[in-house]
């Protein structure tokens, strides 16, 4: 078994390397302007030797809230997205809800709110997971290297971001570009469904596995359900929806732009029927 090396100030690793792999393990932005330590916070302590609460009682006729290990926290969030989301009557109400939503911790840690982008009376929504570093900084879904990717997927059928229109699972970063939670994901789930059904629009394409399980409500990976076309009800209407792979998946795994290209002449077929 190898030992490892005592850290003496002789073998201490500089700030710069520090640095780096801080970066590497995600961590790439400040939360706070000072440094908590979590270890010695003994109310934070006490709090998680305490035994877990028993889940509170639901209210009759409630839908149960959740696949999810959802502790009453995120329980409370999830309805409450639910019933806010259920009842906002515009985009543009959506969007200012959202932005005073303090259900979703993801919003403590991200700059801003990342909504949609392109044109909302749009036949065609792309949906991705989340936004990533530079979308969170412009406030705009796509904007980064897989967006570049995205753009040039929408042209290769003739459209742009004038004539599509984008969002996200998730509209707030996760931190460093962590997977999002299953609770995360669930309490964002509401806000996407009712900008989906805001939209209308006539074709909804999935990019990447989990935006296409979640909306899908498929447990496949995106390797059989891409291509595939689905029936997305917003409870008003049957939209048709695909699945394709991720520009970001496309970027690290070129080969498959060959499939994504079959899908994305599937889409322009489809587009190609009078608008319903
Ligand atoms: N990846 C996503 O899923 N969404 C974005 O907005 C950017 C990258």
């Amino acid at each position: 078994m190898s030992r490892q090396a005592a850290v003496t100030p002789e073998n201490a690793p500089t700030v710069q390397q520090l640095l780096a792999f801080y970066l590497e393990a995600g961590v790439d932005c400040a939360l706070a302007e000072e440094p908590i330590d979590r270890l010695s916070d003994s109310e934070l302590i006490s709090a998680a030797s305490r035994p877990a609460q028993p889940p509170t009682a639901r209210p009759a006729g409630a839908i149960p809230v959740a696949r999810t290990e959802a502790g009453p926290g995120t329980e409370a969030a999830i309805l409450s997205a639910r019933e806010a989301a259920r009842t906002t009557p515009t985009l543009d109400a959506l969007r200012a809800l959202l932005e005073n939503f303090d259900g979703c911790a993801l919003k403590a840690t991200a700059t801003r709110l990342v909504f949609a982008d392109g044109n909302p009376q749009a036949r065609i929504m792309f949906v991705g997971e989340a936004p990533g570093r530079e979308e969170d900084l412009e406030g705009l879904p796509f904007v980064g290297r897989s967006g570049k990717l995205l753009d040039r997927m929408i042209a290769a059928i003739g459209l742009d971001r004038t004539s599509a229109y984008i969002a996200n699972v998730i509209p707030w970063r996760p931190p460093g570009n962590r997977t999002p939670t299953p609770q995360e994901t669930q309490i964002c789930l509401p806000f996407i469904q009712r900008q989906i059904e805001l939209v209308n629009p006539d074709v909804l394409v999935t990019l990447g596995n989990p935006s296409t399980q979640i909306l899908l409500e498929t447990r496949e990976g995106i390797m059989k359900t891409r291509g595939r076309w689905f029936d997305y009800n917003t409870g008003t209407r049957v939209i048709r929806a695909i699945a394709t792979f991720h520009p970001a998946y496309l970027l690290r795994s070129p080969g498959y732009k060959r499939m994504a290209w079959q899908d994305l002449r599937a889409i322009a077929k489809a587009l190609e029927q009078p608008a319903s």
